[in-house]
């Protein structure tokens, strides 16, 4: 629930922010000195221990209009840290928080500065059996792979077959094979990363497929059914033929477009064999269901392998890690420090 926007601005506070700015067509990232009274309004304010790297903050830190419309702006659409200031009812100052999705690194000034201010319904409290680093290791990519998870279980369960999973050296798609394969399932995963395969195996991928055979263009409106499911991370010609190969009552969850954002194929996959396409938003994901997910991912289904699929870096590193997630080499989740207490 939300109360009324009151302008929080008690106290006013010089940070530290990773700022893009708009340069004659270009688009130039910084660290400078901003402040608080120059955020949105909103009920809480918090000051941010941890974001992460996702693919979006590339496209908003690139100048991706479909991402960012003004500059200059501050990305990062995850954040973790504690509560300084607040005017909910339902948060108080020192409470230790989770902000991801919605405007937050957006048109909303994000996690890669040491401040954020936001709506109160943005918020989730962190849960126990989590700290604020594991939530941002996990991140917007690892909240997204639980909820292709929550949705596909609907459909498929580990003995109907193998699932399979693009992109899978990459944010959603790590998480989504160790969740996958910690709750039963058989796993296929497909990679460009040749050498990443032994990190692939470790996460307990059952097969490995390249990506360059998996993308390869088929003509046929559909092919062998192979996979009782996927988790696709990539669209394009990955996402066809993962639903032309699914057997009769499969599913496929989609949520991303590294590849391409086209279909092109035909409805005999969906009106021969009744295959499901499912479509995945994390960031308008309803707030209602957003707690539940955040307690299953601290608990039961906290990723066995969190510790193995992230690398940290701190704010002066992210020019390079935002180049290496735009060329498709980055490995897991990308934590980023962004102030220490
Ligand atoms: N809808 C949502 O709610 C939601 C939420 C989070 C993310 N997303 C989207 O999901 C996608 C993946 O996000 P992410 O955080 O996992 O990104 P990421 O960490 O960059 O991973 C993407 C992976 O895709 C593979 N890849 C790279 N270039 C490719 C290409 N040209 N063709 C096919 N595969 C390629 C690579 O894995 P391999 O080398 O192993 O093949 C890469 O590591 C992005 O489009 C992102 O915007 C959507």
């Amino acid at each position: 629930m939300r109360v009324g926007l009151k302008n929080i601005k008690i106290r006013f506070m010089q940070y530290k922010a990773f700022v893009v700015e708009e340069k004659g067509g270009d688009y130039i990232s910084s660290i400078k000195m901003l402040d608080t009274n120059d955020l949105p309004q909103g009920e809480v304010l918090v000051k941010v221990r941890y974001s992460s790297l996702n693919y979006k903050d590339a496209l908003s830190a690139t100048g991706n209009k479909g991402v960012t419309k003004n500059y200059p702006h501050t990305p990062g659409i995850d954040a973790a840290g504690v509560i300084v200031e607040s005017i909910s009812p339902f948060y108080n100052a020192g409470d230790e928080v989770i902000v991801t999705g919605y405007d937050l690194g957006m048109n909303t000034a994000g996690g890669f500065g040491e401040y954020i201010r936001v709506p109160a319904d943005w918020v989730v409290k962190l849960p126990v059996g989590l700290s604020l680093k594991e939530s941002m290791i996990i991140g917007t990519a690892g909240f997204t792979a639980a909820i292709s998870l929550l949705r596909l279980t609907e459909l498929v369960n580990p003995t109907d077959g193998k699932v399979v999973v693009t992109g899978a050296t990459g944010g959603v798609g790590s998480v989504a094979l160790t969740l996958l394969a910690q709750n039963g399932y058989q796993t296929v995963a497909v990679s460009g990363k040749e050498a990443e395969y032994p990190f692939l195996k470790q996460l307990g991928a059952t097969e490995i497929i390249s990506r360059k055979q998996f993308q390869q263009i088929e003509k046929r409106p559909i092919l062998s059914a192979q996979y009782a499911g996927g988790v696709d991370t990539v669209g394009g010609t990955a996402l066809e033929n993962i639903l032309k190969s699914l057997q009769p009552l499969g599913a496929v969850t989609t949520c991303g477009s590294v590849s391409s954002t086209q279909l092109n194929m035909t409805v005999f996959p969906f009106i021969l064999r009744g295959v499901s396409l499912i479509g995945i938003s994390a960031q308008n994901y309803p707030t209602y269901l957003r707690a539940g997910v955040w307690t299953k991912l601290a608990n039961e289904w906290k990723p066995t392998h969190l510790m193995e699929i992230y690398n940290e870096i701190d704010r002066d590193d992210l020019p390079q890690a935002i180049q290496s997630i735009l060329n498709g080499k980055l490995k897991g989740r990308t934590l980023v420090k962004i102030s220490l207490s």
